[in-house]
């Protein structure tokens, strides 16, 4: 899941000065990426993937960076990066826990269930806890509503969840202090 700040025309972003855009990627793009696509803009999404695979989340600064690097506006890095789910534009806990919240497990108890992972962690929907061990998300359907209410912890689906399980169910990836 993206989530975007508000920008305008005086945001500032934060800035390291050590790239995002290492220049073993930059190497990596350039002999196996860019021979593959038509376009500097096609590969954008490769790009994309090195930032978020190396640091969990793609910075402001990597999307200045790739759109430099591949000679194209850094709207249309935002663009594509704001698209994709997969794309985090803030950093994310150590470990996602996401939600469904369509209608299948919606009418079977999910806002209890969001409910119970917001008291278990202290957080609200789309927050992280301080000790950046999880955040929580809501997603569409998770492709399990059979099994409904569903959530997805990290790569683990669990299904027919009771509020009740929520506390053992994240103490199973970790615990954590809030
Ligand atoms: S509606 Fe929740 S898994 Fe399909």
């Amino acid at each position: 899941m993206a989530w975007i700040t508000k920008n305008s025309a005086t945001a500032r972003i934060a800035r390291r000065e050590q790239p995002y855009l290492t220049p073993a990627m930059k190497d990596d793009l350039t002999k196996r990426v860019f021979p593959r696509y038509e376009t500097r803009l096609a590969c954008t999404m490769p790009a994309l993937h090195m930032i978020q695979h190396a640091y969990g989340w793609v910075p402001a600064q990597a999307i200045d960076e790739i759109a430099a690097f591949l000679g194209v506006a850094p709207a249309e890095v935002l663009d594509t990066a704001s698209f994709y789910e997969e794309y985090w534009l803030k950093p994310r806990g150590t470990h996602l826990v996401s939600v469904c919240r369509s209608i299948a497990c919606e009418f079977c108890g999910q806002p209890a269930l969001t409910q119970a992972v917001k008291d278990a962690l202290g957080i609200d929907v789309g927050e992280t806890t301080d000790d950046g061990k999880f955040t929580l998300i809501e997603l569409e359907c998770l492709g399990a509503c059979g099994g409904a209410p569903a959530i997805l912890i990290d790569e683990t689906l669990h299904e027919n969840v009771a509020p009740a399980d929520v506390p053992r169910l994240l103490a199973q990836v970790g615990p954590h202090g809030h």
